[in-house]
């Protein structure tokens, strides 16, 4: 598998990372066993992917521990998360990581991010709890800090930009996928020029992966003015990908879209499918979509900024 260094941290990761959230948090929201999900973790693992996010607000921390147990802790790259859905405090994130490296059962995490950050939120944030995780950065409990777009809540990028404007940062999970590309502009030029490491999440989502929500998603686009309804067929959205050859299938399409995104390092793909991990991993090792059909996604939704496939 293709491996990418991740921006300023001289981490080396491949290109594919396993997502232990998301809709799937790797099979537990189905209601799968421990052992059904470590067994998705363990068959990334033993295909070559190095890189794996997890977050406390998951429930998957101790899935992932157990995942990696025995293995050369080098070997790996973990991302975990801190939740800041409200006014949190120094104690709280000491505590928070102290935990889920408990969980975990790590005596660090490589990056350790601020989780689901709004605009509203970050001047709390930036003042108060990143001096505590530089300070967690020194004691050697974390190695890098990272911070995540709520992206549902802020299509548009809208805190990322903000955080950008701040030089802490050396990582960024950033949503974007084809049917929303507004981080090409927003986000990536000033990662790309800042060399922050890019976790993409979101590659496929439900839109990409269930063909009624697509038609949902479109119908939002044209009805915003975002979309030309001319570009799609109601009947069989972006069919014309796997029709005429281009790609397996969309979820296909949506990861090898947003691998060659200039500015990304790690494209995150969160199934609780063993069948479908296969067939992502397959994927990734696939060639880069013709750049015609690229180009034509890319003008098919330029103006889309409002929508995640959520
Ligand atoms: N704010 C944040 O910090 C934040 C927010 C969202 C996500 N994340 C991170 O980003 C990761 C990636 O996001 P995501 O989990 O939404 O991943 P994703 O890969 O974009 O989409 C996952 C969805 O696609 C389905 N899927 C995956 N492969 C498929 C295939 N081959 N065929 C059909 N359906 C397929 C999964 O269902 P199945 O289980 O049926 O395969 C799941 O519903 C998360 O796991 C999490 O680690 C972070």
């Amino acid at each position: 598998m293709e491996t990418r260094i991740l921006g300023g941290t001289g981490l080396e990761v491949t290109v594919m990372g396993i997502g232990a959230g998301g809709p799937s948090r790797i099979g537990q929201s189905a209601g799968k066993s421990d052992a059904e999900s470590i067994a998705i973790v363990r068959e990334a693992l033993d295909a070559g992917i190095t890189c794996i996010d997890t977050a406390e607000a998951y429930g998957t921390e101790a899935i992932v521990g157990e995942a990696v147990r025995g293995r050369d802790r080098g070997s790996y790259v973990v991302s975990t998360k801190k939740s800041t859905g409200r006014q949190i405090t120094r104690a709280d994130v000491r505590q928070s990581l102290e935990a889920s490296l408990k969980r975990l059962r790590m005596d660090y995490v490589d990056i350790y991010h601020l989780h689901g950050v709004i605009l509203e939120d970050y001047e709390h944030l930036a003042a108060e709890i990143v001096p505590e995780m530089l300070s967690l950065r020194d004691e050697g409990k974390i190695r890098f800090l990272g911070i995540t777009e709520r992206w549902n809540d802020d299509p548009g990028h809208a805190m990322a930009q903000r955080a950008l404007q701040d030089d802490v940062w050396d990582v960024m999970m950033v949503g974007f996928n084809l049917l929303n590309q507004s981080a090409r502009e927003r986000v990536f030029k000033q990662t790309i020029a800042k060399n922050i490491g890019v976790l993409v999440m979101f590659a496929v989502r439900r839109a990409l992966s269930q063909p009624a929500k697509l038609v949902e998603v479109l119908d939002t686009l044209i009805a915003r003015g975002q979309l030309d309804p001319a570009d799609v067929d109601r009947d069989d959205p972006l069919g014309f990908l796997v029709r005429d050859g281009h790609a397996a299938s969309l979820p296909d399409a949506a990861y090898r879209f947003c691998r060659e995104e200039p500015g990304t390092h790690v494209i995150l793909s969160g199934t609780g499918s063993l069948e479908h991990l296969r067939e992502n991993i397959a994927s990734f090792h696939r060639p880069p979509l013709p750049p015609g059909i690229r180009q034509r996604l890319v003008e098919i939704f330029a103006h889309s900024d409002s929508v995640t496939g959520q």
